[in-house]
């Protein structure tokens, strides 16, 4: 959200791609119905650019694109094309009802993808990169390229092609990390060199896209806006090709928390997070890992008695945010073996008893016998042991 202390010069567009690479990974189909209810909870949450597909892959993902473009309301919506006039011109269709509309072409740029995936010499690529931008302006001021496989790019060539793609119109420009190879240090470095060398780079926003193949996206992604770049492109609970894309809940959260060093900030309204997270899970069918940062069920519960007693005394002993500010109703304490007296008592209280000092003494004891023996202890479960406590005492 704008407050007065936000510069425009920070604000850090989110580009959405659930529905298109998030949807890619294998076994995250989403039926139409799904794609549409996602698209709509992205657009009420503030992200910016829905990638809503690939129009040419499949009549459900041209439908897709299409009924998104009629329905959204703020965001632009976006469809991808690869180098090739009729996947331009299939996109074009597509996303024709939108009220902004983005074409997104890209073609790869790396020695090893020309060769064995394209079998094009570099000329044959710097060609199309030109002839397709200028295709796609034909249809849209807003275009995007993306030189995939851009970090394994040799430096010259990408510089090159940047060049070429700005002059032909395209108004930003994406440098993938693909294969998710790339490291922090090194794709902030990139994004920097890039917008030295190339002459016209001023007149495009760049935009980093990164995987998560050495579970590095999310920093890569947070280093490439370091360097420069103004546009993140993520997924909802980090789905993607193989091991997934920067996870949006993740960078987002990450600027806001940590925005003394990285004073970046975006349009997302992030207690909308949690939502979107169970929305993109029940639709995809991929469970949320328990320990996820952000939305996984874990990121706000403590069981060790330790961290409760912290968090008794005071909630910033061991959160570094809200549970609120991402749409969490509250902190969970979750008893278990590690609980300690503390927890414990506050548990009894908010479950309406008050026991004498020996007979509270009495049901720790049994509490730690029965937490040693059951993976979950439930409330029905201290309720119980609480109750008998009681009566032996009442004998
Ligand atoms: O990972 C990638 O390079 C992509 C491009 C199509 C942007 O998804
Ligand atoms: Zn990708």
């Amino acid at each position: 959200m704008t407050t007065s202390s936000h510069s425009e010069k920070d604000r850090v567009v989110i580009f959405d791609t659930t529905l298109r690479d998030g949807e890619q990974s294998p076994g995250a189909t989403m039926t139409h119905e799904e794609k549409l209810e996602v698209a709509e909870t992205l657009d009420q949450m503030g992200v910016d650019i829905i990638e809503a597909g690939f129009p040419i892959a499949s009549e459900g993902d041209f439908a897709a694109v299409h009924e998104i473009a009629q329905r959204t309301k703020n965001a632009v919506v976006c469809g991808l094309a690869r180098a090739a006039f009729k996947d331009i011109d299939r996109c074009a269709e597509a996303i024709k009802p939108a009220k902004r509309g983005r074409i997104h072409t890209f073609i790869s740029t790396s020695p090893v993808h020309m060769k064995w995936k394209l079998q094009m010499e570099p000329d044959k690529v710097y060609e199309a990169v030109v002839a397709q931008v200028t295709r796609a302006r034909n249809y849209t001021d807003d275009v995007e390229w993306s030189c995939e496989d851009g970090t394994r790019t040799e430096h010259d060539f990408l510089c090159r092609c940047v060049e070429a793609a700005i002059k032909a119109g395209a108004t930003t420009i994406n440098i993938p990390d693909t294969v998710g190879y790339t490291t922090p240090d090194e794709y902030f470095a990139l994004f920097q060199m890039v917008r030295e060398r190339v002459p016209n780079a001023d007149q495009a926003r760049f935009s980093v896209h990164c995987h998560d193949d050495l579970g590095m996206a999310v920093a890569n992604s947070l280093a490439g806006v370091r360097g420069g770049a103004r546009q993140i492109e993520c997924t909802i609970n980090g789905i993607g090709e193989r091991a997934g894309n920067a996870a949006l809940e993740e960078v987002v959260m990450a600027m806001k928390v940590r925005s003394d060093v990285l004073p970046f900030w975006t349009g997302i309204d992030a207690t909308r997070l949690t939502r979107a997270s169970k929305l993109v899970s029940a639709a995809t069918s991929f469970p949320v890992q328990y320990n996820k940062a952000i939305v996984g069920r874990n990121a706000f519960a403590h069981e060790s008695g330790i961290h409760q007693d912290g968090m008794l005394k005071h909630t910033q002993t061991y959160e570094i945010m809200t549970p609120e500010s991402v749409g969490v109703k509250q902190t969970s304490l979750v008893m278990g073996k590690h609980s300690g007296r503390h927890a414990f008592m506050h548990k009894l209280q908010e479950l309406g008893y008050e026991l004498a000092a020996n007979q509270l003494e009495d049901a720790f004891i049994r509490f730690k016998a029965l937490a040693d023996r059951k993976k979950h202890v439930y409330d029905e479960d201290i309720e119980a042991l609480v109750d008998e406590e009681i009566a032996t005492a009442q004998d």
